[in-house]
């Protein structure tokens, strides 16, 4: 294939997300050598061609791409996307593979899809959405209609990048690569699970379009859905793409509906992040705004099926909090009969941890004797991480880019998994816009707000400390 064979047109390539994962993930890939051309379509950011290519030196600075190299396949245009007059400087060759990569505000989609009109269908195109993908059920729907009129659903990429990180897909293979997990895998050996989701980060460039979003719409509908469904889900028949996303999807119907009871929201004051003092959330959307968008989330899901009925599964995530960290821990019962005298007193420290980021590693927690008393216990930690055994590891967005430039949608969400987490939190945000409860304040570089340990403490649990 030559390099014409393939182009990406890159809509929303000057914002936060283009400038943090977008670009350095396509540049990995001119680094490994993929041919691909990128047609670039950015705003305000950058007015004119040398602005963006100065830009874009400067975002990547630090990478080791030769960049004047491969700056000849990136060609640029500023457009205003909500100008209906606007024509598309877009030529689609009919032997060529098209991606319209979109990631934009949500509101700025379907006049997107309008302006694309006039180029489709096309069957040698592929859109990539970033999410949200609408702000509330109904909204998500009437855009899933509009795109529907343009592309079928094998052309439809919406993009989780959870799900192509590395540990992510490692718990498919842990879980269906061995036989010594799945008879534990349910109810009876399972006391609860929990996934968390911790950034030190506040909403930085991002205020406009945070304050519209909200941890809810940006982290759970999501991300933490998705990790949800890889711990729940039943063996897929295969590795098959759809064989995956059927059973991705079986959890999510099964999802017993979200109650407001069940949830905790939060919004962070000033505070201290590792020793520097860093503005609360009001102070970081333009003056004199007052907000009730949630920067924090902790929240009860539980699972109506046989696997996993009664087993809580805690959910939380939140800007400036304490560390960075995303974690997965299955928490195992208790042994019905301790006959070590001190073992009560731990209670179960049989876990099964998923750390992946900032490092990535897995690691089992059991008890082992004490050295100095062979009646009593302590836990002890096992890593079953080798990482130096592991070659080099594509980012999470070089591996979807990729994918969506040969056609392999298994790391993205098909529609009825994406309509389903929607319907999921739906009501939750629908109670919200109805009432004035602004949400529960937390300090920048903590936990969260103390209502959320609550969540956990009326059923006599405690979150676990990623730091422990
Ligand atoms: C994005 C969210 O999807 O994920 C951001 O929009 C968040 O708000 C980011 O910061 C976190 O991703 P990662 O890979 O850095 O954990």
């Amino acid at each position: 294939m030559s390099h014409q064979d393939r182009v990406i047109y890159f809509f929303g390539a000057t914002g936060d997300l283009a400038g943090h994962k977008i670009w350095p993930a396509i540049a990995n890939l001119f680094v490994r050598q993929e041919s691909f051309r990128v047609v670039a379509f950015g705003g305000k950011q950058a007015q004119s061609d040398d602005s963006f290519y100065d830009w874009l030196k400067n975002t990547l600075k630090d990478h080791p791409v030769q960049t004047e190299q491969w700056l000849e396949q990136v060609e640029f245009h500023s457009v205003d996307l909500l100008d209906p007059a606007l024509e598309l400087p877009i030529q689609l060759d009919a032997a060529d593979i098209h991606i319209f990569y979109v990631a934009l505000s949500t509101h700025i989609y379907r006049p997107l899809l309008e302006r694309l009109r006039t180029f489709l269908p096309h069957p040698k195109c592929r859109i990539v959405l970033e999410k949200p993908i609408g702000t509330q059920l109904d909204d998500a729907l009437d855009i899933q209609a509009h795109l529907r009129q343009l592309f079928s659903e094998d052309q439809i990429y919406r993009i989780d990048h959870y799900l192509g990180k590395w540990t992510v897909q490692n718990v498919l293979a842990l879980r269906f690569a061995n036989s010594i997990f799945e008879h534990q895998w349910n109810q009876k050996y399972i006391d609860h699970i929990q996934i968390s989701i911790a950034e030190t980060l506040g909403i930085e460039n991002r205020a406009v379009f945070y304050d519209n979003i909200g941890a809810l719409r940006d982290m759970v509908q999501n991300h933490l859905v998705q990790l949800l469904c890889l711990i729940a889900m039943e063996p897929p028949a295969s590795l098959n793409p759809e064989a995956i996303r059927d059973e991705r999807v079986k959890v999510l119907r099964a999802l017993k509906p979200l109650v407001n009871h069940n949830v905790v929201r939060g919004q962070y004051l000033a505070g201290h992040i590792k020793g520097e003092a860093v503005p609360g959330y009001l102070e970081s959307i333009p003056k004199g705004k007052s907000s009730n968008t949630e920067t924090f989330i902790a929240l009860k899901a539980e699972i109506n099926n046989w696997r996993w009925a009664g087993v809580p599964f805690y959910l939380r995530t939140g800007k400036r909090l304490a560390t960075k960290c995303c974690e997965i821990v299955v928490q195992f019962k208790s042994v019905p009969h301790p006959i070590f005298k001190n073992q009560a007193a731990f209670g179960s420290h049989n876990r099964l941890i998923f750390r992946l980021q900032p490092e990535e590693s897995i690691k089992i927690e059991i008890f082992e004797q004490t050295n100095d008393n062979r009646r009593s216990v302590r836990p002890i930690q096992l890593s079953l991480d080798a990482p130096n055994f592991r070659g080099p590891n594509p980012d999470a967005y070089e591996r979807l880019l990729l994918d969506a430039l040969k056609g392999d949608p298994t790391l993205f969400v098909r529609e009825d998994e994406w309509s389903e987490a929607w319907r999921w939190v739906d009501p939750v945000l629908r109670e919200w816009g109805e009432s004035e409860a602004p949400p529960y304040a937390y300090q920048a570089g903590t936990w969260g707000p103390t209502e959320s340990i609550n969540l956990l403490a009326r059923e006599r649990r405690t979150w676990e400390d990623p730091n422990a």
